[in-house]
């Protein structure tokens, strides 16, 4: 085999309920992960070192060194498997790039996968999870794709019972946040506040809703933790979260760590409808419709 493409989907979190720091530096969550259909591909060729090409929007903010985690997990494939040498990686960025979406995972993911299938490793996709996790609390998810409740740092996922299909509408901002500083300043308020968290909690109705297929309950259970800390480094977003809600989006969050706001629509014509109204109101870069939720990362068939 000599090139291998494989595409990996963004994620919106339904609920990020997020506990105490914990002495490792990460926080236990509960967090409702689930993929939507807006996806990077990654190609891989066998190369005699790793190197990494990045397209698409905001490619020059992304490290093409081995910071990169779609390199890292090239990297930590070949070492474990024996295999000399290392992979040319080409990335074709769609996820916004430190969007709070997931693309650095979903590229990290897209890569351990096509590597394993370019090596002939025979691992099963189970089999990955481990390295996955290694590489970042959000990167198994991008391997399993659906809806997923993921405990721990976000790494332990139990599939979700979902029924029907989701619209989604993402209101994409100029600029990234960074997720560690994002959960900092989450700690930061949390204690400015006097608030001192329980370990974070499960939403029951989010969890039926989400089994009933009934749309409109789901977007009154969203939620996401990080939404205030989000609001609290870049202000201007309360006015995106309230241009989604002015054309009566089901729910509205922002997506993760931010700075990319979600709404959930009725209808795809809903979701034409909310990204019109958010376009109109000048308060984002753009607009994506999605829907979700989808599959994890999958090998694109074909001559790579
Ligand atoms: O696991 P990952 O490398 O994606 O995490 C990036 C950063 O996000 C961590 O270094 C940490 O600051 C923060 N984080 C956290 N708790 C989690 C997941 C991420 O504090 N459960």
């Amino acid at each position: 085999m000599t090139a291998v493409t494989v595409s990996a989907p963004a994620k919106v979190n339904l609920r990020l309920a997020v506990g105490p720091p914990r002495p490792d530096g990460y926080h236990d969550l509960v967090n409702v992960f689930h993929a939507v259909s807006l996806f990077d591909e990654v190609t891989v060729t066998a190369a005699g070192r790793t190197t990494i090409r990045i397209d698409g929007p905001g490619a020059d903010a992304v490290p093409t060194d081995g910071r990169n985690l779609a390199a890292m997990a090239a990297e930590r494939l070949a070492r474990r498997l024996g295999v000399p040498g290392g992979a040319a990686i080409r990335i074709r960025k769609r996820i916004p790039v430190a969007g709070g979406m997931a693309g650095g995972s979903a590229d990290a993911a897209a890569a351990l996968l096509a590597c394993a299938e370019l090596w002939g490793a025979g691992l099963s996709r189970a089999e990955l999870m481990p390295i996955a996790a290694e590489l970042g609390s959000d990167v198994p998810f991008s391997l399993l794709g659906g809806t997923a409740v993921g405990a721990g740092r976000g790494e332990l996922l139990t599939p979700a019972q979902v029924n029907g299909g989701y619209h989604w509408v993402f209101a994409l901002a100029h600029g990234g946040l960074s997720t560690p500083a994002v959960y900092a300043e989450c700690d930061r308020l949390r204690e400015e506040a006097g608030h001192r968290p329980g370990p974070p909690a499960h939403d029951d109705k989010l969890m039926a809703a989400l089994r009933e297929g009934d749309a409109a309950a789901v977007g009154t259970r969203l939620a996401n933790d990080l939404q205030d800390a989000a609001l609290s480094l870049r202000p201007e977003l309360a006015g995106v979260l309230a241009a989604g809600r002015e054309r009566a989006a089901l729910g509205a969050l922002v997506s993760g760590s931010g700075p990319t706001c979600a709404f959930l629509a009725e209808s795809p014509e809903h979701a034409d409808d909310i990204a019109a109204g958010l376009r109109a109101s000048a308060a984002c870069r753009g607009t994506v419709t999605a829907r979700g939720p989808v599959p994890g990362a999958a090998v694109v068939p074909g001559p790579g």
